[in-house]
């Protein structure tokens, strides 16, 4: 586990082994696989077997478990922090998500992580979500550094018949610019999972790669507005009930049941990739882009336990989400990363792990926390971070005084505490850590052995102990804050006190920091839907209607433009 052999004890041969390592080898293979709305709980190296995540565990298991990361409250932000490193209230892209036919975009002008990386001689493909605009062409993933784009454009659609919308309705899988919809039937997950491996079986070795598979699973598959509604769409409903009839919400089983499939996904990726002897030089990075919607709208039953608060909320279950990585290039594996890391921060220490010189790279909010990462260190460490703040209902938080204070000026509609605890038999777990696939060519190509005791001590490390029982009592007068609250995240993960008034230069302090970014942010103009985007007005597809040609099919007879296909 903790060491490679090759480079061990002696620091001077592990520079040496390193330095090797750098010349020999392409630039490593950088591979990201993020989550829709899964929450704490809904990964079963977080304790709750009830969603078993072999995959995901093993690569944090022979990796590194990242115990405080953040991301934004909701997707649209945090894919914009993903992409550019910054945080969204410089885009402009802070707060609620982007609705469908919604004429914006990431300003042009930014740099983003698979621009830069292009620029280091990477390929770059982007399968899955984007949800960042694409009224053009030039605002879609191809506008930004990726060489491909297989997926859909806006926040999530139907798991089999790839339409999003319901008074504007519309196909809404991509290849590029090109509409699918041949493929009508087939479930996302293996779509998604069939171009990826397609991608690393047709992958030129001698270059390197940039992955990103940006998961519908564990969205619901429609527009929601209540639980009652919810769509979360499996292949077999009668089969689902009977695997997971442990569970009681049936919402819940079918939640387990596209979870479980996105982990299987992840095995079949890490399968194609040593099979290539990629795996080697591969840095693989799993995270979910917000916490999990347990009720309200796109309720998908989700967990966020034991955090307090759900997906678009200020506290912690909206934005402390699970989060590996794995690389054979990191040298103190098998633990648990306790510094505090923010989903912009991949974009630098990726461009950094890929040899790129962070000067290059432009202004970010995001950390190269790279040398912190490869030897499990926190030296240059992020001691703060901006939540978010939303111009529309007036939230906002700041994490800060060496990352232990959260401040929350004004919560939003959800602030109690809901979602399955789940349970947990080490054993069972241990077995489906042992025979799956992740599991299994990791030990192909290293010495480390998981061993059951080692199992439960990384799920014992990364284990969140709540408050104190002196602190319960308050957790039962739950009420939002209407105010300013502080929060001691340390003594206190589960944000059960507010301790406001007992730290008023915290607070003071805190407030001076979030008013500060609040002067700086780009305004957020109220864009509403155009109706020249209907795609009624193209053959029921959702198309970048804002190009002369937007409509592919208006115009396959005459300006048919191959290269753009
Ligand atoms: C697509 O599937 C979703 C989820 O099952 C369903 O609600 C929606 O009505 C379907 N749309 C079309 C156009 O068939
Ligand atoms: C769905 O699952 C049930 C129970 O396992 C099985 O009997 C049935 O044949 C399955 N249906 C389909 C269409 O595969
Ligand atoms: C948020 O603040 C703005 C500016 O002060 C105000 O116009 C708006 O009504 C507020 N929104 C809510 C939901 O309170
Ligand atoms: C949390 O709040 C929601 C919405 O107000 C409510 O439906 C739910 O019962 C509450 N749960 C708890 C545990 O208080
Ligand atoms: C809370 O947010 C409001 C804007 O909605 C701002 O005017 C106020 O200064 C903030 N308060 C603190 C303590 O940061
Ligand atoms: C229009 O959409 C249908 C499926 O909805 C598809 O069969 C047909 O090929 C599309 N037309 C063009 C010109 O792409």
């Amino acid at each position: 586990m903790k060491y490679s052999i090759a480079c061990s004890a002696v620091l001077l041969i592990s520079i040496i082994c390193i330095s090797s390592r750098l010349t020999n080898n392409p630039k490593p293979n950088i591979i990201c696989i993020i989550a829709d709305d899964v929450g704490w709980n809904d990964v079963s190296y977080h304790g709750s077997d009830q969603i078993s995540t072999p995959n995901i565990d093993s690569l944090g298991y022979h990796g590194l478990l990242l115990k405080r990361f953040y991301t934004q409250q909701v997707c649209t932000p945090s894919r914009a922090a993903f992409l550019t490193g910054q945080y969204p209230i410089r885009l402009g892209f802070q707060g609620y998500p982007l609705a469908l036919g919604v004429p914006k975009h990431i300003p042009k002008d930014v740099n983003t992580l698979p621009i830069s990386l292009k620029k280091l001689g990477y390929s770059t493909h982007l399968i899955g979500k984007w949800h960042l605009g694409y009224a053009k062409k030039e605002h879609t993933p191809l506008g930004y550094g990726y060489d491909t784009h297989f997926g859909y454009w806006n926040g999530f659609m139907g798991y089999f018949n790839h339409t999003i919308g319901a008074k504007y309705t519309g196909y809404d899988l991509h290849d590029n610019y090109q509409p699918i919809t041949n493929k009508n039937g087939q479930y996302a997950t293996d779509l998604f999972t069939e171009r990826a491996l397609d991608i690393i079986k047709n992958h030129p070795r001698q270059d390197s790669l940039h992955l990103v598979i940006s998961h519908l699973a564990g969205h619901t598959g429609k527009t929601l507005k209540t639980d009652h509604e919810s769509e979360l769409e499996v292949a077999n409903v009668t089969a689902t009930n009977e695997k997971y009839s442990f569970i009681k919400d049936t919402n819940r089983r079918k939640l387990a049941e596209i979870i479980e499939n996105m982990d299987k996904s992840v095995g079949d990726v890490v399968e194609a990739l040593a099979k290539r002897n990629m795996l080697e030089n591969s840095i693989i990075v799993f995270f979910s882009d917000n916490g999990a919607p347990t009720y309200g709208m796109h309720a998908n039953s989700g967990s966020n336990y034991p955090l307090r608060g759900i997906k678009m909320t200020m506290y912690d279950g909206g934005v402390r989400t699970p989060s590996v990585i794995y690389s054979p290039l990191l040298q103190r594996t098998g633990d648990v990363f306790n510094g505090l890391f923010h989903v912009s921060d991949w974009v630098p220490t990726l461009f950094r792990a890929a040899g790129g010189n962070i000067k290059d790279f432009g202004p970010t909010d995001g950390i190269d926390q790279w040398e912190n990462l490869v030897n499990n260190q926190m030296l240059n460490e992020r001691t703060e971070l901006l939540v978010d703040i939303d111009p529309k209902f007036n939230y906002s938080a700041y994490i800060g005084y060496n990352g232990r204070y959260k401040l929350i000026n004004h919560s939003y509609f959800s602030y109690n505490y809901t979602g399955d605890k789940g349970f947990t038999n080490p054993t069972i777990h241990y077995q489906r850590i042992k025979t799956s696939k992740t599991n299994i060519y990791i030990e192909k190509i290293t010495n480390d052995r998981l061993t059951l005791k080692q199992t439960i001590s990384l799920r014992n490390k990364v284990h969140l102990n709540c408050a104190p029982s002196a602190h319960e009592q308050e957790r039962d007068e739950i009420r939002p804050c209407d105010g300013v609250c502080l929060f001691d995240l340390k003594e206190d993960p589960c944000e059960y006190r507010n301790v406001a008034a007992e730290h008023p230069e915290i607070v003071e302090y805190l407030s001076f920091k979030l008013n500060h970014l609040m002067r700086e942010a780009k305004p957020k103009p109220p864009i509403g839907f155009d109706v020249r985007s209907d795609p009624k007005l193209c053959n029921n597809t959702w198309f970048n209607w804002l190009d002369h040609d937007g409509c592919w099919y208006n115009h396959l007879s005459n300006s048919f433009d191959n290269n753009s296909l």
